[in-house]
């Protein structure tokens, strides 16, 4: 299921592969800490990284690191060059989400200032600007803007929805037995993609700028939400309704969609479906 990553310009892409092939063995000496690595994206990146033989550090508040208290954060940064940040806030209500990454990025970048960091990674969301309506989104912004505004080269890598976030989208928007959901497009992507986008990026050198990623096909919301309840026999009806929110966002082709160039992930929704219900059937069948 897993092939290379796609460009537009693929020249410019084998051009990349190569560069990160012969500096591997640079790239092993820097040492990475995963921020929210014990997450669904971190724990991927981790393993990614690992892979790749780089030296990484998971770190969450499962693992006595936590960048909202500042605890165990700059033991964990020590010596650390590249920092990705994949951590979500626990609660997305307004006011507490907003304090989430704000606090979280602010006391990164010092940290990181201070062990010395030469890239910061963070994980964002494709359209961010463009949901401000959500208070969700405007912490994604205001979190930009800090890691923008701190003083250690970065990258920002927006990526589309992941596929493992479609059931969710589905409870967000149901009312009874139905899922009222628009038709406006969307182009999400697997977790792994996402990992391995990231554990790539990771090694270049920073973009002081943002990296958009997604899946390799554009379908409505609705539409893919209607795959997945039928793939998973769930009897929730969807109802295409172009008025219905985006989690609580007026939404259009637009929003959720990519610009011009981004990267592309080589995993295709029925792809990952039929892999996800394989894992499904393993898990019923050892409980
Ligand atoms: N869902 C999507 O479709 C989507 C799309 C694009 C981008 N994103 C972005 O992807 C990122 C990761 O999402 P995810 O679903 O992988 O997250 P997740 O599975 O909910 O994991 C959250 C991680 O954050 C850590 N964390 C929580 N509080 C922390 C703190 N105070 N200090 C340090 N780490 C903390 C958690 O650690 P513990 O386990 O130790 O509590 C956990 O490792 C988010 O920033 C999100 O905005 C999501």
């Amino acid at each position: 299921m897993r092939g290379r990553w796609l460009h537009n310009d693929d020249d410019d892409a084998t051009v990349r592969k190569i560069k990160s092939f012969s500096s591997n063995n640079m790239n092993a000496r820097k040492k990475t800490v995963v921020i929210g690595g014990s997450g669904l994206i971190g724990k991927k990146l981790v393993n990614c990284l690992r892979q790749r033989g780089i030296a990484v550090t998971a770190a969450s508040p499962s693992s006595g690191v936590n960048t909202i208290t500042g605890e165990g954060l700059a033991k964990a940064l020590s010596g650390a060059q590249v920092v990705v940040d994949v951590s979500n806030a626990p609660s997305w209500e307004d006011k507490a989400v907003l304090e989430f990454f704000e606090t979280s990025a602010r006391n990164l970048s010092a940290a990181e200032a201070a062990a010395g960091v030469v890239h910061h990674v963070a994980l964002s969301v494709v359209g961010t600007e463009r949901l401000l309506e959500s208070g969700y989104f405007r912490a994604k912004m205001a979190q930009e803007e800090l890691i923008k505004a701190s003083k250690v080269p970065y990258t920002i890598v927006r990526a589309t929805q992941f596929f493992e976030f479609i059931g969710g989208v589905a409870q967000f928007s149901t009312v009874g037995q139905t899922v009222h959901l628009p038709p406006a497009l969307w182009q999400p992507m697997a977790a792994d993609d996402v990992a391995s986008a990231l554990a790539e990026i990771a090694l270049e050198p920073p973009a002081n700028g943002i990296i958009e990623i997604a899946g390799p096909e554009r379908a409505g919301i609705d539409e893919l939400v209607r795959r997945f309840l039928a793939a998973t026999k769930d009897p929730r009806q969807v109802v295409t309704d172009a008025d219905a929110r985006y989690y609580g966002v007026a939404v259009n082709d637009r929003s959720l969609t990519p610009g011009a160039d981004p990267r592309i992930g080589p995993t295709f929704f029925e792809d990952w479906l039929e892999h996800y219900l394989s894992q499904k059937d393993v898990s019923h069948a050892g409980s």
